[in-house]
């Protein structure tokens, strides 16, 4: 038996050795077509050949009586040694946005006052009753107990109502789930969808942290450039061809951090199918909706499956530091999601729940009023950006502005730092965001005369820069 065992051993022993040889082999392979491209000048990533290796490995893996979706999975581990490779190494956007904020706390810690236009948090508070509904919860109950990680099941059902009330849709309170903020529904969609080896699209400019969380789960972010010059919209075509290789998940973000953007019914709807197509999700991120002149179009109306809604109570009540948020989708990935919850927080805390429930009980007009105060304060930042050497798309909804510097070789990421030392300043350097050094963003989280004063410091900035 035990020289049996050895027997067999020796033979894996082997069979590796074969394997890593030929993987090898295949890098080398793979180095040789990265100088091919670089002196034809052709893109690293090419979506068409992906398609190609990984159906490919799918096929064989039929044929000889494997698992295809195994085959599949070494098939893009493969693929994205030979994307890294030759050259396109995996972004770390996130990097770019905590040197910002690192330098920002460190000044503020020697006792230098500054104006934060970095950090996407408005400055708006909670109702007094959503207070009071949070200090009854706690007062009231003798002991506060772990409570079902998918949130309680009024507070499921009044989200649902609301939606349903909003969206003209028939959502059960089995579809939506109740998480610690927003971010908490993105990394739990992120996780329930995503395994090794998968493919997540993700248009850019983009919050960072979808691809962040991509990457923690071993999938690899495809990003789907958008451009200024086309006002932010989405390339169908482009995306068509960045399905060939069947992406777990689209994220769409509307409207838009940092661009403002909102994508329309067509988009949603387009988006959506060529994504259920390839047997994929559309991943919108929604957080912002209440931030906008008109109601934005969301994807629970024009999807009846293969969608993952996200929304979070920060935003529309003031309740950024609550952590309450939640998600939407079909019961089956609801209860994958909330696999996610039961392994990590076990649930949001109970009296959290029932003040969030407090809010959706309130009439909601009362929240207009956020809403009119995030419109004037985009209206008044636009004003000011008129006059300054920049230029940008007016954003559709959301928080944010996201300017480029006329000119050519302008170094956000430098004047952003310059911004800090010169002025007291603070704004996002573009490249957070995606591959734009030349943009940086502006967040309107704070009052409308420091935004005015940061604005104009800016714009002496911008003019010493300029001259230099
Ligand atoms: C695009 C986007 N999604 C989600 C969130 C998460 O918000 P929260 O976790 O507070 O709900 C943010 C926060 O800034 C955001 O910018």
């Amino acid at each position: 038996m035990k020289q049996e065992l050895q027997k067999y051993r020796e033979e894996i022993a082997v069979i590796d050795e074969e394997i890593l040889r030929l993987i090898k082999k295949r890098l080398n392979i793979a180095r040789e077509v990265g100088e091919l491209k670089r002196r034809e000048k052709l893109g690293v990533v090419d979506y068409r050949a992906e398609a190609i290796v990984l159906d490919r490995a799918e096929r064989i893996a039929l044929r000889e009586g494997l698992d295809p979706h195994l085959a599949r999975r070494l098939a893009s581990i493969l693929i994205e040694e030979a994307v890294n490779i030759q050259g396109q190494r995996p972004k770390n956007r996130a990097r770019y946005l905590y040197s910002v904020f690192e330098k920002a706390e460190a000044v503020e810690s020697l006792g230098r006052r500054l104006i934060r236009l970095d950090v996407g948090e408005p400055d708006i508070a909670a109702p007094p009753a959503v207070k009071n509904a949070l200090r009854d919860s706690l007062y009231d109950s003798e002991r506060i107990g772990y409570v079902s990680s998918k949130g309680l099941p009024e507070l499921r059902m009044a989200i649902a109502d609301l939606l349903n009330q909003r969206y003209g849709t028939q959502l059960s309170e089995d579809q939506v789930l109740v998480t610690p903020g927003g971010k908490f529904a993105v990394f739990a969609a992120v996780l329930a969808m995503v395994a090794q080896g998968d493919r997540a699209v993700v248009p850019e400019p983009t919050w960072p942290v979808y691809g962040n969380a991509v990457r923690l789960a071993g999938g690899r972010e495809d990003c789907l450039h958008t451009r200024f010059e086309d006002g932010w919209s989405i390339d169908l075509g482009k995306l068509h061809d960045m399905c060939r290789v069947r992406p777990r998940i689209l994220v769409l973000c509307s409207p838009n951090n940092p661009t403002g953007k909102i994508f329309d019914e067509k988009l949603l709807r387009e988006a959506a199918s060529t994504v259920a197509a390839v047997d994929g999700y559309v991943l919108t991120d929604e957080v912002y909706e209440s931030y906008s002149s008109t109601p934005t179009k969301s994807i629970l109306e024009v999807a009846d499956s293969n969608f993952i809604y996200v929304n979070t109570f920060s935003k529309r009540y003031g309740m950024t530091g609550w952590r309450v948020g939640y998600a939407v989708s079909d019961a089956e990935t609801i209860n994958r999601m909330q696999s996610v919850l039961q392994l990590s927080v076990t649930c949001v805390p109970e009296f959290i729940q029932r003040a969030a429930l407090e809010a959706l009980k309130m009439d909601q007009a009362i929240f207009n009023q956020y809403t009119h105060e995030m419109l004037s304060r985009v209206n008044q930042a636009c004003e000011e950006l008129d006059r300054l050497p920049l230029e940008y798309v007016r954003p559709d909804g959301g928080m944010y502005l996201y300017p480029r510097a006329r000119g050519e070789g302008f170094d956000s990421e430098a004047f952003t730092h310059r911004l800090i030392e010169e002025k007291g300043v603070v704004v996002t350097p573009g490249a957070a965001f995606g591959d734009y050094p030349e943009h940086f963003r502006i967040s309107l989280g704070t009052n409308i005369e420091e935004i005015r004063r940061g604005i104009g410091a800016i714009g002496e900035s911008l003019n010493t820069w300029s001259k230099e």
